[in-house]
């Protein structure tokens, strides 16, 4: 049975210690209300990371609130921090966990591979495995390349794209987040400040982007088929590819018209340009994936995320033409792969075991418990007249402190009052026993039942309940979106 966190209670107020104040969090903080709940061990752990990890933390992604909430275990839906707290995730390790934590079949193949090695220089049964799973479900896909990360997997498809065609152009779409690899950072966090005019300027994502970088990536304005269309054919000489999400998540959680990816698969055939699906990240839509159940036809795909069953994983699949560049048979190939870790048999079992469970009756129940959830935030904004709205599809929500549901990513575009809203809510939901990421965009696992999707949508209720002048501020939010 479900515990929340008891006598957690946020209020409003300034940390007292400046070191640990939140860097990227609304001052909001948590104060243990009783010897029921406490964040001291999670303080403790954050003070001795301190001293040996930058900020504290490895991933930028985590979120003080005020102080990291270090985690002890995962049991199936719900995690275990190291004070004891108990939340239901919603988190997922940003989508991974698509049968929650702990889940029994990844764990014993895990084990059973662990007692016989964790890595050779050798390949493995379980990468054909794996491999014969991916190409038979995903009629885009015939052959596969195992990476360590999403990450790898669309910097190898970019190169790829680049080694066949000789190009070395990409184009992407603004706001449209791709992992860490130069090109596809780009204009990932354009703001209104500097986003530019109908035709999206290629703007830098971090310190130090070199000029060579902004100038190779052409950045396309979201379900815009005209000028996006008009963009792709003045670069096309020098188009390597395209490279797009079907329904990017930090552009707000939004799908691709079907105009749009019509018109991507037009100039692309007509130009040779390689199109690169993304689905590092939405592939948990459907059994067979989001392209195909969206009949967008790309010429490579890129996964990560669930097809590890938890353990670091990525993937580069697509047409045989194309990834031949990777093939090495025959002598030095157009492009040489490889990677200490790739196709280690570790994660190469546990994708196995998890993708084995995620059949085509597990997408039933996974969808709809998202569709319970999205129709749920809809009725309550309507039953409360709050603007807020919903995106997402299958598995995935995501709330929009706006009336109607943003079509672009410069419509999703969050500024600094509803960012703290956004904020404030994901922190007071911890209180109710939910943790849900701080863009308040979320997603469900296999293990989940209503009952559980049902207490967020009361959680929720509560926490706007709770949360001081919710109206007035959401009020304020949208005139300074407006202005
Ligand atoms: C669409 C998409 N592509 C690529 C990545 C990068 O994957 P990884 O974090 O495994 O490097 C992510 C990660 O969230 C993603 O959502």
């Amino acid at each position: 049975m479900r515990q929340p966190p008891i006598g957690l209670e946020i209020v409003k107020e300034q940390t007292d210690d400046e070191e640990f104040a939140p860097e990227n969090s609304s001052s909001v903080s948590v104060r243990r209300e009783s010897n029921q709940f406490s964040l001291q061990e999670s303080e403790s752990h954050y003070q001795k990371a301190n001293r040996v990890l930058p900020g504290g933390t490895t991933r930028v992604t985590v979120k003080r609130m005020p102080v990291p909430i270090y985690m002890d275990h995962g049991e199936g839906a719900y995690l275990v921090d190291v004070d004891g707290n108990r939340y239901l995730d919603l988190v997922n390790n940003y989508t991974v966990l698509v049968h929650g934590h702990a889940f029994d079949p990844v764990s014993t193949a895990v084990k059973q591979q662990i007692e016989k090695g964790s890595c050779y220089a050798n390949p493995t049964d379980s990468e054909i495995k794996l491999a014969n799973i991916l190409t038979e479900r995903v009629p885009a896909v015939e052959k596969v390349r195992f990476t360590n990360s999403g990450t790898e997997a669309v910097l190898f498809a970019v190169k790829a794209a680049r080694a066949y065609t000789g190009r070395a152009k990409i184009a992407k779409l603004e706001g449209a987040y791709h992992g860490a690899y130069d090109w596809v950072e780009v204009s990932e966090n354009s703001t209104p400040d500097n986003w530019g005019d109908k035709e999206p300027l290629s703007t830098p994502f971090c310190a130090g982007v070199p000029e060579s970088v902004l100038s190779e990536t052409i950045v396309l304005p979201m379900n815009d088929v005209e000028t996006s269309r008009e963009l792709l054919l003045r670069n096309s000489e020098d188009l390597a590819c395209i490279i797009v999400d079907v329904m990017p998540s930090r552009a707000g959680l939004i799908q691709l018209s079907q105009d749009y990816l019509i018109m991507l698969r037009e100039v692309a055939t007509e130009k040779n340009i390689v199109l690169i699906s993304d689905e590092v990240l939405n592939f948990r839509y459907a059994y067979d994936g989001i392209s195909a159940a969206f009949s967008f036809e790309p010429d490579l795909i890129t996964f990560g995320k669930v097809i590890g069953g938890g353990l670091p994983i990525g993937a580069v699949g697509g047409v045989t033409d194309i990834m031949s560049v990777f093939d090495s048979s025959k002598g030095r190939p157009k492009l040489p792969h490889g990677g200490t870790f790739a196709a280690n048999p570790i994660s190469m079992v546990a994708g196995v075991a998890c993708m084995e469970y995620l059949t085509e009756e597990s997408f039933l129940h996974l969808n709809a418990l998202g569709d319970r959830a999205r129709s749920g935030i809809e009725e309550l904004a309507k039953r409360r007249k709050l603007p807020i709205s919903v995106t997402g599809v299958g598995s995935m929500f995501r709330f929009h402190l706006v009336e109607n549901a943003p079509t672009s990513n410069r419509a999703a575009f969050v500024p600094p009052k509803a960012d703290s809203i956004h904020k404030e809510i994901s922190e007071r939901l911890l209180a109710h026993g939910v943790m849900i990421p701080s863009d308040t965009s979320a997603c469900c696992s296999t293990v989940m039942t209503f009952a559980d999707i049902d207490h967020l949508l009361t959680s929720l209720e509560a926490v706007i309940d709770e949360m001081p002048d919710f109206a007035t501020r959401l009020k304020a939010s949208q005139i300074e979106r407006e202005s």
